[in-house]
């Protein structure tokens, strides 16, 4: 049953007004004092490399979103044609890139290994899951993984080998698959609530990282922090991000390095990211995401994390949901001719409570969104709460490769 466009303004507007007021209102620094920290050695020295004529200038604004779950094949290179001159602040120019983006069509690999423990949620990734997600023409997956919850709080912050054993059969499992390897850092919800405090453990965790995947194929991928929110202001984030960077680029440097803004990684909050420098004041190697939920009403709606519980039954495809995709697709676009970086949207899908045709209809229309502008994207998700592949069958929702794969 078609609910009349009233209804659906009427819903989407009480979303709004509510996802207002859940907004991020204290992104003041941690009242709590630091502890006393070890930061990781910091290297600065990048290859050299060739300067085009590129600046990157960022400015600044602000939306928020919703807030998300807490819980639950081709390889064509993108993004190879750089405006000539942008202009970026700081005046700092890039380098070339090392190599373009290679990803193009990716599965998010949720609910396993950010869950406090692998199978907590109910999941555990598998090579043949993999093979799975290989075969149907993605050519890359992005593994959610919560590192805090398997690394020491006191210097110099080891990560658990176990685990780190595990993400490396992970990636291992993935390239024997062909697939190439988005690795982020999910829901470090003590970084979100005690950014100073935490600084040191998520600088020290990036630099394990770093250093065990230095000699990985380029097709493995650095996501430096999922969806920033709470207490991590922009401005935190852009301090993060300067920190982070040389020590990732110590180890790694012309790894592509994917980054976003806070607000959950909103569209709004991309504009935010002042795109941090190395030490010889260029980077070429940089990816922007963003994640697409929109609107929220509709994708996710009956999701038990969030705060009321948004109402079931909310449709989608009216007016104003067409100008929401519309603005939020121009300004993903302005920001690509503004700054010259390769765009990855890096989550999108619609809750497993929506019916099926009616949410693979939302997925079909913004991949194609997507793809007409030239983003790379990457499907929320395999098998978890906004579902593509159905594991009791082993098959992959009717309706789910066309929306991902169809013309
Ligand atoms: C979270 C998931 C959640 C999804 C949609 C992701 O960033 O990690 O748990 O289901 O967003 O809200």
């Amino acid at each position: 049953m078609i609910k009349p466009i009233g209804h659906i303004i009427a819903v989407a507007s009480l979303a709004f007004f509510a996802a207002c007021e859940r907004t991020e209102t204290a992104l003041t620094e941690d009242p709590e004092a630091p502890q006393q920290q070890t930061e990781p050695q910091q290297q600065t020295e990048i290859a050299p490399q060739q300067e085009p004529a590129i600046k990157i200038e960022v400015d600044t604004s602000e939306r928020q979103q919703d807030t998300p779950d807490a819980r639950t094949a081709t390889t064509t290179a993108l993004d190879t044609q750089v405006p000539q001159t942008t202009t970026i602040r700081n005046s700092a120019q890039l380098q070339a890139p090392s190599a373009p983006f290679q990803v193009r069509r990716c599965m998010n690999m949720g609910n396993a290994l950010e869950a406090p423990n692998e199978g907590d949620w109910g999941y555990r990734i598998t090579a043949q899951d993999l093979r799975s997600v290989a075969a149907a023409g993605f050519d890359t997956v992005r593994i959610p993984i919560r590192w805090d919850a398997h690394t020491a709080h006191r210097a110099p912050y080891s990560i658990d080998a176990p685990f780190m054993a595990r993400v490396n059969t992970v990636v291992r499992d993935a390239q024997s698959a062909g697939l190439g390897v988005i690795i982020d850092v999910h829901h470090y919800e003590d970084l979100m609530a005690r950014p100073t405090r935490e600084q040191a453990r998520f600088l020290a965790i990036w630099d394990q990282i770093a250093r065990n995947f230095a000699d990985a194929p380029d097709t493995v991928y650095f996501e430096v922090l999922n969806e920033p929110t709470l207490q991590l202001s922009n401005a935190q984030v852009n301090g993060l991000y300067a920190k982070v960077l040389p020590i990732i680029r110590a180890t790694n440097p012309t790894r592509k390095v994917i980054l976003g803004g806070n607000s959950w990684n909103s569209i709004e909050s991309l504009d935010e990211v002042r795109w941090p420098l190395n030490a010889n004041k260029k980077d070429a190697n940089l990816v922007a995401t963003f994640h697409d939920y929109g609107p929220h009403a509709f994708t996710h709606q009956g999701a038990e994390w969030s705060e009321p519980v948004l109402p079931l039954g909310r449709r989608w495809g009216g007016p104003a949901d067409m100008d929401e995709l519309a603005d939020t697709y121009q300004r993903a676009r302005d920001f690509k001719a503004k700054t010259g970086l390769p765009i990855f949207v890096g989550e999108f899908g619609v809750i497993d409570k929506v019916p099926t045709a009616e949410r693979f209809a939302w997925t079909k229309i913004r991949r194609k969104t997507m793809e007409a502008h030239g983003f790379s994207w990457c499907a929320w998700d395999f098998s978890g709460a906004f579902k593509s592949y159905d594991l009791s069958t082993r098959r992959w929702f009717p309706g789910a490769q066309d929306a991902l794969f169809g013309r």
